[in-house]
């Protein structure tokens, strides 16, 4: 059994740091009610989301604002749109408002895809865009990540002929690397202009490597870059739905006759301008994360377990690095993915689904203390 094999100090370290945390009432999904997961006792490791929830300014801001609910959000989009404006040090009308950064991604595929704009990714990343430039019917090149999983630019910038859209996933979803700034902004110099580049960066708070950068400030002088950010992983508002993206504002009038009106509603409005406004928590946040991601891997280390450094909230572990044939393990062979995810669901831990690229590896998101103790139990049980 796990329990045996775990460390008492690191579980006891893990458990600590969740009830200081709980204690500063710093994070108020910690210790109230966790009314994020459908069923109170099933561990949620699947899609990324931050455990720790919205700021408490955010909170405060949304019940103070039911009144605003009878109308339309204009003025208030207006204001979210200056303020993030001067927090990425540009000018306002380089700004889109979107209902998640899902609907940037979608407004991307639909303004700069199509049957004879094909789409260019990573393989694997977050398949959303290049399934909206399906629906366009844009062909998908998938270009493999490197071994050392960033996105193979080189690669990416030889199959750009014909592409209306490069999509660049940094940090990159599922796999949590990077790819170094230096690597974007060189490519981001010899794709051609009228191909549009899209840099995802949903969980640029997370990183804390001096090789990443945000691109942001590269807007200015590329008029075909895209930077997509979102208020649903560090900010903790994945249920309310808003994120935006940067880019010049002709690249925004494209994009917008895609856009429904008012896309964004109130709620996550006022709870986005207060958490803007609230730098202390996304940096309680990231701290809390990679606090918990550490202790997390240190235990991986120790059952002998491989897994990709992750610069982000989530982790890709390598069910094979215990398993594989030079390994001294019992196994006849390495459990496959989906029949540890079914394991690990029937224990009551939800993880990440499979990434037919990556066949060995389990996506696993850091949650809370708690919540990496349940996995670490659930894990050291099904691949015992
Ligand atoms: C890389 C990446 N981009 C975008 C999204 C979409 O985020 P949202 O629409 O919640 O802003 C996700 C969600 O997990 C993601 O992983």
């Amino acid at each position: 059994m796990i329990d045996q094999t775990l460390s008492r100090r690191s579980f006891s370290r893990l458990m600590g740091l969740s009830a200081a945390y709980a204690a500063s009432g710093s994070f108020p999904l910690a210790n109230s009610t966790r009314a994020a997961s459908p069923s109170s006792t099933l561990v949620r490791l699947s899609s990324n989301e931050n455990p720790y929830g919205p700021s408490p300014a955010a909170l405060r801001a949304m019940r103070d604002s039911f009144h605003l609910a009878w109308r339309y959000p204009d003025e208030y989009a207006d204001l979210l749109t200056e303020e993030l404006a001067t927090l990425n040090s540009v000018p306002a009308e380089q700004i889109l408002l979107g209902d998640g950064s899902g609907e940037i991604l979608k407004l991307s595929a639909a303004a700069f895809t199509g049957n004879d704009k094909k789409i260019v990714i990573g393989n694997p990343t977050f398949e959303a865009v290049a399934r909206h430039a399906g629906v366009a019917n844009a062909e998908v090149v998938k270009i493999d990540l490197t071994s050392d999983y960033r996105h193979d630019l080189n690669r990416m910038l030889a199959a750009t002929n014909g592409a209306g859209l490069v999509y660049i996933c940094n940090p990159n979803n599922p796999t949590a690397s990077i790819t170094p700034s230096t690597e974007v902004s060189s490519f981001l110099t010899k794709v051609s202009p009228t191909t549009m580049v899209l840099v995802d960066e949903a969980y640029h708070h997370y990183v804390e490597t001096k090789e990443y950068e945000s691109v942001i400030p590269l807007v200015k002088n590329h008029p075909n870059l895209i930077v997509a950010r979102t208020f649903s992983k560090i900010y903790g508002m994945a249920g309310l739905r808003c994120g935006y993206c940067v880019t010049q504002p002709n690249n925004i009038k494209l994009m917008k006759v895609h856009q429904i009106f008012d896309s964004v509603n109130i709620m996550a409005i006022v709870a986005a301008l207060a958490s803007v406004k609230d730098p202390a928590h996304v940096a309680q946040g990231r701290k809390l994360n990679t606090e918990v991601k550490r202790l997390v891997c240190s235990e991986l280390d120790s059952l002998g377990y491989r897994y990709i450094p992750s610069h982000a909230n989530f982790m890709m572990i390598d069910l094979s690095s215990k398993c594989g044939p030079s390994s001294n393990c019992s196994h006849a062979a390495t459990p496959t993915v989906p029949s540890i995810i079914a394991a690990l669901s029937k224990r009551g831990v939800e993880v990440g689904r499979p990434f037919p690229a990556l066949p060995s590896f389990l996506r696993v998101t850091i949650g809370t203390s708690s919540e990496m103790k349940s996995f670490l139990n659930a894990f050291g049980a099904v691949m015992g």
